[in-house]
């Protein structure tokens, strides 16, 4: 979504504006803008398109500022245009806003009738006139600040600058993510940590009902409302990202470096811990007692996160034998499911912004159950929020389908489910050091499966005109074909359908007709047989079938393209058999010329409903 990017310091800071901003261009967006104060006033220049528009923009050599504020639009209300792109101004004020204020067209009705006239079509304009109101009528800016903030409805962060403070930034927050960034001498505040990697190692999550001001001397948060202190709940935290990490480093796409980090990225998650997997449920925050009296889990999730929790259950009731339920988080926001105090819900979001997870996660609060959270995001809301929380390790993913997140959330998924298993009693110490030491295997099973990275980029050449594909699984494969058919919607723009293989004689199989690609996940386990018989059965009816296995002898002789993967333990192949649908996934949308880290329509966090 939006994109925010303030600076307060000793260096020139639209540079530094610059080139944050540009590391928040993955978020997707469609405008951009930058404010400062020039030693008469404040300054704006804003753009429809790119950073680089932007830049076009700005007079050359860029006007030095110690104060700048910047902005990457993803529209809601009002068209892509110059007019609607941030920041907006009144007398004497400029405002940045990611978020909705949903009773904006009360707000500029009132403003209009006193004769205030608007000149964009957004929802934020309301804020900078209603400040610049307040201001007029005399209240200082905090006061002027809050009054407008009381009445606003809807969600928010925002950065203002105001010509009566030339040298300071105001952010404030409500349920939209902020971060304050402390560098040397400098002072940042952005949406995204990511934006702000190169220059600072420390970070104060911002909490709803703070006001965070920024000078170049120093930072200072306080109340909202009372504008005393305002006791920072959590200390700030280091956030060991190497600045690296948000860079290509020589790929052509982030998505494709995303991927092959995975063999280390899920080492890195389950370094800590896999020694003693119960250390895991320690740091967590869980109680021993929670784990033990553990009845029913409710995993909530959107997107490749609820494909990971639906792996995740098979994990969990084999080892942990709890009864699990997966719901898609908007669907379970909206429910009225059984719970009692044996019930924990554990909430899985890599980006811990998404609206209907944390709307989920709030509801389960409501019901006075416990919740986990499983996070990548270090102090992300979903992980201020919850009793417990976990996370993964894989390091900032960029790139809007997520790749290394959802194999960290696989390997933090296992090691929690070995961890219930062994607390619990239900899983015997035997086999759990056997998964164990197939987990540890598994960063090479999936160097292994990237080396077929040049044979599923030419089997991609040859699927290029097909303009529907059908994903097949069972067990705990199947939420591997939804991973690979979603990779394929949202990267390649292709219509792909995801069945548990033995659902086809239902309806879907009369979707096959010549020549339709049909992938099949089909590990030599206990359902091998059957998933074999759905080959030929999709063969007899002209489906080109493609088998992902990890024995290809045993493939049937319907299979047309067969694509090998090293075997691994049967539950645990899910982290095998997703690399080869993610780099099919890339070059179909490579080859097709698609924008693959920013996908039409797609922000990397959802954060609206
Ligand atoms: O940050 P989250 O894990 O909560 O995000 C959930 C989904 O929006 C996300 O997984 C989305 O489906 C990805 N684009 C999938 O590649």
């Amino acid at each position: 979504m939006s994109g925010i990017v303030g600076y307060a310091g000793s260096k020139d800071a639209l540079p530094v504006v610059i080139g944050s901003l540009k590391r928040l261009e993955y978020r997707g967006y469609d405008s951009a803008g930058i404010a400062y104060q020039n030693g008469k006033g404040i300054e704006i220049f804003r753009t429809r398109g790119k950073i680089a528009d932007l830049q076009d923009a700005l007079p050359s050599p860029l006007p030095e500022a110690r104060v700048g504020l910047g902005h990457t639009r993803w529209a809601t209300h009002g068209i892509p245009s110059e007019r609607n792109s941030h920041p907006h101004r009144s007398a004497g004020v400029a405002v940045v806003h990611n978020g909705i204020i949903a009773n904006y067209r009360k707000l500029k009705s009132e403003l209009m009738s006193e004769g205030i006239t608007f000149s964009s079509d957004t929802d934020t304009e309301v804020i900078p006139h209603m400040i610049s109101r307040n201001l007029g009528l005399g209240l200082p800016l905090k006061k002027a600040i809050s009054e407008t903030v009381s009445r606003l409805r809807g969600t928010f962060a925002l950065v203002i600058l105001s010509e009566t403070h030339p040298h300071t930034l105001f952010a404030l927050r409500r349920d939209r993510p902020l971060v304050l960034g402390i560098g040397t001498d400098e002072y940042f505040i952005a949406s995204d940590v990511c934006a702000i990697l190169p220059h600072a190692r420390e970070f104060v999550f911002l909490e709803d009902g703070q006001i965070c001001t920024l000078t170049v001397n120093g930072f200072e948060i306080e109340h909202l409302e009372t504008q005393g202190p305002a006791p920072v709940k959590r200390q700030s935290v280091t956030v060991d990202w190497a600045p690296a990490a948000a860079e290509r480093e020589g790929y052509d796409h982030f998505m494709l470096k995303e991927i092959h980090d995975q063999p280390r990225t899920v080492a890195d998650t389950f370094d800590e811990w896999i020694k003693n997997p119960q250390s895991l449920l320690d740091e967590s925050g869980l109680s021993p007692n929670m784990t033990l009296g553990l009845r029913r889990l409710q995993m909530v999730a959107c997107g490749s996160s609820y494909h990971a929790a639906l792996i995740g259950r098979f994990l969990i009731e084999r080892f942990a034998r709890v009864s699990v339920d997966v719901d898609i988080a908007s669907e379970y926001r909206y429910r009225d499911p059984i719970v009692d105090n044996g019930t924990l819900l554990l909430s899985i979001s890599q980006s811990g912004e998404t609206a209907d997870t944390l709307a989920a996660q709030r509801a389960a609060k409501k019901r006075k159950i416990k919740t986990l959270t499983l996070s990548n995001v270090v102090g992300s809301t979903s992980s201020l929020e919850a009793d417990a929380v976990l996370y993964t390790r894989a390091g900032p993913e960029i790139g809007v389908a997520s790749t290394k997140t959802f194999t960290a959330q696989l390997t933090v998924l296992t090691l929690f489910a070995l961890a219930l298993g062994i607390r619990r009693g239900t899983l015997s110490l035997k086999e759990a050091n056997t998964v164990k030491s197939r987990l540890m295997e598994i960063p090479e099973a999936i160097r292994a499966a990237l080396q077929k990275d040049a044979e599923i980029r030419e089997l991609a050449a040859t699927l290029l005109q097909s303009r529907g594909f059908l994903c097949l699984g069972r067990g705990i494969n199947y939420p591997i074909a939804l991973e690979g058919a979603l990779k394929l919607k949202e990267i390649s723009y292709v219509h792909a359908e995801a069945y548990p293989a033995g659902e086809m004689k239902h309806g879907p199989i009369a979707l096959v007709e010549n020549g339709l690609p049909i992938i099949v996940l089909a590990p030599r386990d206990d359902l091998f047989e059957k998933m074999a018989l759905s080959m030929e059965e999709a063969k007899a009816r002209g489906g080109r079938v493609v088998g992902i296995t990890d024995t290809v002898e045993a493939l049937p002789g319907s299979v047309h393209d067969a694509i090998a993967m090293p075997s691994t333990h049967h539950l645990l192949w899910p982290f095998v058999s997703v690399i080869p649908l993610q780099l099919l996934a890339y070059h179909i949308a490579v080859l097709r010329g698609c924008p693959v880290d920013q996908p039409r329509h797609l922000a990397k966090s959802i954060t609206d409903e």
